[in-house]
Formats: C-alpha cells, sequence, structure tokens
C-alpha cells in the first residue's frame, strides 16, 4: 500500500509538494513513535495529505458537486482549503482506506478541529513543522511538539491563524473552535 501511493504521488504531485509530503511522512513517524500511535497509519495518512493540492482547483468544485461533498461557506469562498476533504475522499474511493483516524487526519489537516484525535493532531503538527518550514517561532513548535502535543497543537494553531489573517484571508471557524477545546484541555 505505501509504495503503491509512493509511486502514484510521483504521478499527480510536483517534485516540490512530493519532497514536502515525504518529510510529512517522516516527521508523522517520528512523533507516532513518541506517542505511540500506529505507525502505518501515521504513513498512510500523512502520504495522502495533499494528494490532490496540485490539481487545478477548477476540478475541486466539480469534484465536490458531483460526489455530494459537504462544504462550509469559509471553504465556499476559498476553494483550495477543500484540499483536506478532497484528498480524503480519495483515500477511501481510490485506495479503499476506510479507518475513520485516517480519513479525517486527512480531511482535517489543513484548519484542525476541535477534539482531535492523537493521529489527526499527528498529522496536522506534521504538515506545520516537517524540516522544509522555516517561518518565525517553527523551532519552538517542534521541540514542543516531542514533549506535549496539546502545547504544540495551541502554538501550531495560533500562528497559522495569524499567517492566515496577515493575508487578508478569513480564518476557518473550525480553527478557533480547535484552539478554544486544546487550551482548555492543557
Ligand atoms: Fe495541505
Ligand atoms: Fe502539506
Amino acid at each position: 500500500m505505501i509504495e503503491l501511493i509512493k509511486s502514484d504521488l510521483k504521478k499527480y504531485l510536483s517534485l516540490d509538494r512530493y519532497n514536502h509530503t515525504i518529510r510529512v511522512s517522516e516527521t508523522a513517524i517520528e512523533l507516532a513513535r513518541i506517542y505511540n500511535e500506529n505507525v502505518e497509519d501515521a504513513t498512510i495518512a500523512a502520504l495522502l495529505h495533499d494528494y490532490v493540492k496540485c490539481l487545478d482547483k477548477k476540478h475541486y468544485r466539480e469534484i465536490i458537486r458531483k460526489n455530494n461533498l459537504k462544504i462550509d461557506s469559509v471553504i465556499e469562498k476559498n476553494i483550495g482549503l477543500a484540499h483536506g476533504l478532497i484528498s480524503a475522499y480519495f483515500a477511501k474511493e481510490k485506495y479503499k482506506i476506510e479507518n475513520m483516524d485516517i480519513l479525517n487526519a486527512i480531511e482535517y489537516h489543513t484548519y484542525g478541529r476541535p477534539d482531535m484525535s492523537t493521529l489527526e493532531k499527528i498529522i496536522y503538527l506534521a504538515d506545520y513543522i516537517e524540516p522544509g518550514r522555516t517561518f518565525d517561532g517553527v523551532d519552538d513548535i517542534r521541540e514542543m511538539a516531542k514533549k506535549n502535543l496539546n502545547k504544540a497543537m495551541i502554538m501550531a494553531l495560533e500562528s497559522s491563524m495569524d499567517y492566515v489573517k496577515s493575508m487578508g484571508k478569513e480564518v476557518h471557524p473550525l480553527s478557533i473552535q480547535a484552539l478554544i477545546f486544546m487550551q482548555k484541555e492543557v
């Protein structure tokens, strides 16, 4: 399965996106070992998280409509946010992945959500801190990710929401809810 997905990724992703995906999978494996999560599940979720990222955005609405996928008004306005949802759809339909934890980790890796599972947090963070990321503060989140997953999630959500706002875009309400939820948990 993992080798099949990797060879497909070479066809569907740009070299930059492929290399990012491999780094996300390596980071996810490292975190899965620390937090006693299934390494194979983490690898599969990481490999498929950006599966449709290189697909032309005009196809997103078509796939959403044809397959009756549900999107909210924020995603409607910023359709790129649907790449997790659509990648999860392909994981299920093309690779026959039924494990909801893997599918959710793929779907919610961009904006998060309240009450995330350990695997969901691992994929969200691995995407955020893989070695190719260079933004201010990334090293602090990298260090925290190895010590406390929830605290690292708070740092990553805050940083990501600041970035979205600085780009003049609307923060997804699930990110805000995720942050409030995790602040209560730690
Ligand atoms: Fe992504
Ligand atoms: Fe990514």
